[in-house]
């Protein structure tokens, strides 16, 4: 289970001056593409799923996936929700699987992106989940060409990161220094003073948006003033559609799957190409050893109601206890079950899937659990039984 903590793989980057792409993911194509490359290099990864692209993606769909890809990997992964729109998204994210998150509050007002970063991180903090802010403006679209998104570029003060880091408590900061999100216009000046001055004031690691374009130096040179992790999208969807156009050229008439082949290999070429470069490569095993695993709990309640009660009875309990927890942040899904022997100890079973161990104390101590609870189940339930499990 190469789940990790996304915090603690990112300060693993930190401590060892090296930096973790996020990479943004869209469809299996990519997903395939940028996990061949991790195991290739024996590299950390942060698969990055951007709100924005869940215009024409089916996010609730992709997850599962993303999810079943990380757990079968040898190399160690981070799940990471990026330039999310609100405290809503943030929750829909925790609840499909994400381990990290992002909420993009930078356009607005210094004091304005302060509280509302400080609501994010304490929700997702009490789910165990890693936080990024962002300071300061990136212009651009991914995977657009930044000349039809001219907005105006705002440089991250040192001296307002500093307090934002202590008042927020986010466990990585986003900086403008140059960068730009999607295709640039020439070439992008960065501003290496700028981050040095960030760096020792913040002690966090930074993160750059914007990597597409970059050059080898750029990218080297930001590194060694604290970027640890680097979120890059536009170039592998450069890729990916630079091998659709070669397939185009060669075959006009080409299947569905002709025109697509080989757009996994053009992911994992380039995604390969910037894991050595940013120094992730070779890092796995350590990495792994050193952060500690990502781990969902499931929450297990088997029980009898008591008599006279009627399949119906159980229904309402069930359509309750749905309505009333599902809201609660970092609880993923919840299940109601009846045993298939009529005979058993227990008759019947509520499973709620909980995004971590941390969640459990938010879920016991949340309003909606509890008059759930008080209302609903203890009146209605004879005995039952509660276990939390983990796996091993
Ligand atoms: P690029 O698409 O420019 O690589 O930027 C990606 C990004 O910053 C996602 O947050």
């Amino acid at each position: 289970m190469p789940l990790v903590h996304l915090s603690d793989m990112i300060n693993h980057a930190y401590r060892h001056n090296y930096a973790v792409g996020a990479f943004g993911v869209i469809n299996p194509d990519f997903l395939e593409g940028v996990m061949q490359a991790a195991e290739n290099c024996r590299a950390p990864v942060v698969l990055n799923l951007i709100e924005s692209h869940f215009a024409s993606h089916d996010f609730e769909l992709l997850m599962p996936a993303v999810i079943a890809a990380a757990r079968r990997a040898a190399v160690p992964v981070a799940i990471n929700f990026d330039h999310g729109t609100g405290i809503a998204s943030a929750e829909r994210a925790i609840r499909a699987g994400c381990n990290g998150v992002m909420v993009d509050t930078s356009a607005l007002p210094f004091s304005d992106n302060l509280w509302q970063t400080r609501d994010i991180v304490a929700m997702a903090h009490a789910c165990g989940v890693t936080v990024e802010g962002e300071l300061g403006y990136v212009p651009g679209v991914e995977g657009e060409s930044a000349k039809i998104h001219p907005g105006e570029l705002a440089y991250t003060s040192a001296a307002e990161a500093a307090g934002f880091v202590e008042r927020t408590g986010v466990d990585c900061l986003a900086v403008s220094v140059g960068t730009v999100h999607g295709r640039m216009k020439g070439v992008p000046k960065l501003d290496y003073a700028r981050l040095a001055k960030i760096r020792e004031a913040t002690a966090v690691p930074l993160v750059i948006h914007g990597g597409s374009g970059l050059s080898d130096d750029q990218f080297r040179r930001l590194i060694a003033n604290g970027v640890a992790k680097i979120n890059y999208y536009t170039a592998l969807s450069d890729a990916a559609s630079g091998r659709i156009r070669e397939n185009v050229a060669a075959d006009r008439k080409g299947d569905h799957s002709a025109l697509l082949a080989g757009v996994r290999d053009a992911v994992r070429e380039e995604t390969q190409r910037c894991l050595r470069l940013w120094g992730c490569g070779g890092r796995a095993a350590e990495v792994l050893a050193q952060c500690r695993p990502w781990q969902e709990v499931e929450h297990v309640v088997l029980y009898n109601v008591s008599a006279p009660s009627s399949d119906s009875d159980v229904a309402a309990i069930m359509r309750e206890a749905k309505k009333s927890m599902e809201i609660i942040p970092g609880v993923r899904s919840i299940r109601a079950s009846v045993a298939t022997q009529p005979d058993g100890k227990y008759r019947h079973c509520l499973l709620v899937n909980l995004a971590s161990q941390a969640v459990l104390e938010v879920f016991r101590n949340h309003p909606a659990y509890q008059r759930f609870s008080s209302k609903v189940f203890w009146p209605a339930v004879a005995d039952h039984i509660t276990l939390d499990l983990e796996e091993r």
